[in-house]
């Protein structure tokens, strides 16, 4: 035997071993389980029936700016809950040569609002006040923002948009168990508010049993004719035609504030998106006065050092790293956030890596750091999901993502029984008065105190992903103060986790929004010793069976080209695609 030979001979059987075991070593990549897949076309929207009208919208040759306000139009009659004719919201969007905008058509306060009209004599906040009822109403932007969208980007006539949004809200639409159940939580609420004659007000009749089941059909031939009214007359038909004058006459009769002026003076405005970067991925998010963009910014910049993925999805290293970079950009939204009309906020700043960094110097693994000892960063010179989302990208590669709200379940409750929609209540949007919360525990400085005009802060996080300068996802969620984290773990889900849309959006969340400092988890999703290492850090946990952290919806552009709608199992969130 020649022994020279060995020594090399067991090199090349070590290094032989050595490959294979790091073969078995090796990641397997995961199988996911894909959510519906199409060509060409995505329509990912709360109701089906909305859904399907964009889709068809398409399909005849509609560009996704005509889609969107065929969805939108059509979740005021299927979606009553959020649907948001008597409200606002923010739409991002990309075009298919890469172009990007956003447009804001938030309600703003009446011009008659004051700084305290919703404190008492002793200067203590009345919460119904701005949660309940004519009051609580901002000037509705929906209109405003829909007819802009449609005069710089839309391609097909309004009225042909219109025509079956019409024709459902005449047709009617099914109540399914979910809608069901809103309904009776809200049937008392609605008949103090409204009466017991309008479409809505489902209280217990003589029966003792509610008028609406599920399964019925609800018909709204009012909001037809309205919006019959808009496709004819246009935009000046809700600001200062027979709707208007309507409308005003409805909030006097209640009490509210608004007036013609009011209504003559909104516009929808065009904003720079928000553009910031996570690792690979160029993230396109909405601006002030929403928070989403800059908070959803702040947060990836701050989490961006850490290795989520090698921590593994929803374990103890990675939510204590997400948990901590949003309780501290929440921190700064409390303090730096407002309508940008009305403020100068560092956006330049709050945004910037090295703020982030600054941010996280005193985050430690071994403990948690209490709300209370996180404040606002110091910048030189400066001091329910009751919301909806849906995402389209249409067959010519035009991609967008739109948030709207009426703020609360059904807004302010208030139906406007001769127009057939609910009014918004996003006037609780604004910081009511210094450290009070508002109904998502939210606390506002003076950037977010009511002034005449002004639009109230939001959290709405419509947003649009691109990959290697390509269209990768468009996303977004109800949920008030929640939205933020939601479309972030969302985002993290597919980038970090390896997850498909449709995995991403139903995976089981968590939230923390520095005040209160607890991190809510959503039930039966995290295990008992996971919390209990959170706890022993230091973490205030809370789980509770009635939370639902958002009802993301998004549409994921696959490698090959194929659209993965994600609709959430939360709701009745359906994707439709050809
Ligand atoms: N009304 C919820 C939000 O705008 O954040």
């Amino acid at each position: 035997m020649n022994f020279k030979l060995l020594k090399p001979l067991g090199f090349i059987l070590t290094f032989i071993l050595v490959l294979n075991s790091c073969k078995t070593e090796q990641k397997q990549p995961r199988s996911i389980q894909r959510g519906k897949l199409a060509d060409s076309i995505m329509v990912v929207s709360a109701r089906e029936e909305a859904s399907r009208i964009g889709a068809e919208i398409l399909k005849q040759g509609g560009n996704a700016f005509d889609a969107l306000i065929g969805v939108d139009m059509a979740l005021n009659v299927a979606y009553p809950f959020a649907g948001s004719l008597g409200g606002g919201g923010f739409m991002v969007y990309r075009k298919a040569n890469g172009e990007i905008g956003s447009i804001d058509y938030r309600e703003k306060a009446p011009i008659a609002a004051t700084h305290d009209m919703y404190l008492d004599e002793n200067g203590d906040a009345i919460a119904s006040l701005s949660r309940e009822g004519a009051l609580a109403v901002g000037v509705p932007g929906t209109i405003a923002g829909m007819f802009a969208i449609h005069e710089k980007l839309g391609s097909m006539p309004m009225a042909e948009i219109l025509e079956p949004v019409i024709a459902l809200a005449e047709k009617g639409y099914v109540v399914t168990e979910n809608q069901w159940n809103r309904y009776r939580n809200y049937a008392a609420v609605f008949d103090s508010i409204n009466g017991m004659e309008t479409l809505y007000s489902v209280g217990f009749r003589e029966s003792d049993s509610l008028k609406v089941k599920a399964g019925d059909t609800i018909k709204n031939p009012v909001l037809a004719a309205t919006l019959r009214r808009i496709a004819q007359n246009g935009k000046s038909e809700f600001y200062e035609g027979e709707t208007a004058q309507k409308l005003v006459n409805f909030m006097q009769k209640h009490g509210g504030i608004i007036t013609l002026e009011d209504l003559k003076n909104y516009e929808a405005v065009w904003r720079r998106p928000i553009v910031s970067s996570y690792k690979n991925l160029k993230i396109i998010g909405m601006p002030p006065p929403s928070s989403g963009g800059v908070c959803l910014a702040q947060i990836f910049k701050m989490i961006e050092p850490y290795k989520l993925s090698t921590y593994g999805h929803n374990s103890l290293k990675s939510i204590q790293v997400i948990t901590e970079a949003e309780r501290r950009a929440y921190a700064d939204r409390s303090f730096f956030l407002g309508d940008p009309d009305f403020n100068d906020i560092p956006i330049e700043t709050l945004i910037s890596t090295e703020y982030a960094t600054e941010r996280m110097e005193n985050f430690s693994f071994k403990q948690a750091t209490p709300s209370s000892e996180v404040e606002h960063g110091v910048i030189p010179g400066y001091e329910s999901m009751e919301t909806t989302h849906f995402s389209i990208v249409d067959q010519y590669g035009n991609a967008v993502a739109l948030t709207t709200t009426l703020n609360g379940a059904y807004g302010s409750k208030l139906y406007a029984d001769e127009l057939g929609f609910f009014l918004n209540n996003e006037m609780d949007d604004f910081s009511v008065k210094p450290g009070v919360p508002n109904m998502f525990g939210l606390i506002g400085a003076a950037a977010n105190k009511i002034e005449p005009q002004k639009r109230m802060l939001s959290s709405m996080t419509p947003t649009i992903v691109e990959k290697d300068g390509k269209l990768w996802m468009t996303v977004g969620t109800p949920g008030g103060s929640t939205i933020i984290t939601s479309v972030l773990q969302t985002i993290l889900n597919v980038a970090d986790f390896e997850m498909g849309m449709q995995e991403a959006v139903d995976a089981p969340r968590f939230h923390h929004q520095w005040l209160p400092d607890v991190v809510t988890f959503e039930p039966n999703t995290f295990g008992k010793s996971l919390l209990d290492s959170l706890a022993a850090k230091g973490y205030q946990i809370r789980q509770e069976n009635s939370v639902i952290l958002g009802k993301v919806d998004g549409v994921l552009v696959l490698p090959d080209g194929t659209l993965e709608g994600g609709a959430d199992r939360r709701g009745d969130d359906t994707a439709v695609g050809y």
